[in-house]
């Protein structure tokens, strides 16, 4: 297919799947909205999964921000080179990726290997685990091998203003033509991520507890004065 399909018309099926089916679900399946907890069955490497990658997808959601949303002009009238830049992203960018591919296989040996937990994940479960440890996958040797061992390409002169002038609905497709194989690939994957966020337990991203401190405690009773329970 073109790259006129890819980078002018794939990324808009996939955003409007992701508003589409998000609105259906809110509005007509809105108790689902949410990522059941498997913690009941399994806590250690629950604890020791989710940590890594939910902190990992973090700071490798800011490193997306400095790579992809903010212009190469900005560094250049701020005096970061493309060297500095280049370093802290593979140092800080690398060490956000490992985070969040540990987390995703330990996360996914868990789901695989604990009969408990397998037995309660859906193909749904399995398919965003393992697709986000090939986006992720592919973004961290990007990062880390690629930029040291063949070249440290330049994405903000590409990727970066081809991904925004998404938002202008005028994609400059041209700016994506040359980009290395790798990184389309890790683009393309994306979004086929994005489209499928409805439709999985990723919805919860949307649910960020922000107003989760200010609300008011829950009261736990006991029915029976907390005779049976252990001390
Ligand atoms: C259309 C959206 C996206 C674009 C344009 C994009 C682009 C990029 C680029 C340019 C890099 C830098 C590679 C380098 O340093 O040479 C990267 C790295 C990475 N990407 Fe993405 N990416 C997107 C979505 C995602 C998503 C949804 C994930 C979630 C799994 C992800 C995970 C990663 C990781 C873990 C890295 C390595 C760490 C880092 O540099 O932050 N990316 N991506």
């Amino acid at each position: 297919m073109s790259g006129f399909f890819w980078w002018g018309i794939f990324p808009y099926i996939c955003g409007t799947i992701l508003v589409v089916a998000a609105v259906y679900r809110i509005v007509f399946r809105g108790i689902s909205w949410h990522a059941p907890s498997t913690e009941i069955f399994e806590k250690k490497w629950l604890r020791v999964g989710s940590l890594l990658f939910h902190w990992g997808i973090i700071f490798a959601f800011f490193g997306h921000v400095m790579g992809v949303l903010i212009p190469i002009s900005v560094y250049e009238a701020m005096g970061v080179s493309d060297h500095m830049y280049h370093v802290f992203a593979i140092a800080g960018g690398g060490a956000a990726g490992l985070m969040v591919v540990l987390g995703l296989i330990v996360l996914l040996i868990r789901k695989m290997t604990n009969p408990k937990v397998s037995v309660h994940a859906s193909f749904a479960d399995y398919f965003t685990v393992i697709w986000l440890l090939l986006v992720a996958g592919l973004g961290t040797y990007m990062t880390i091998i690629y930029n040291t061992t063949v070249v440290a390409y330049e994405y903000r002169v590409s990727i970066g203003p081809w991904f925004r002038s998404l938002f202008t609905l005028q994609p400059d497709i041209q700016l994506m033509e040359g980009v290395p194989f790798l990184f389309q690939l890790h683009v393309i994957f994306s979004f086929i991520l994005f489209a499928a966020i409805p439709f999985t337990q990723l919805v919860h991203m949307f649910s960020f507890p922000v107003r989760y401190p200010a609300r008011a405690p829950q009261q736990y009773r006991s029915r029976d004065g907390y005779k049976n329970s252990r001390p």
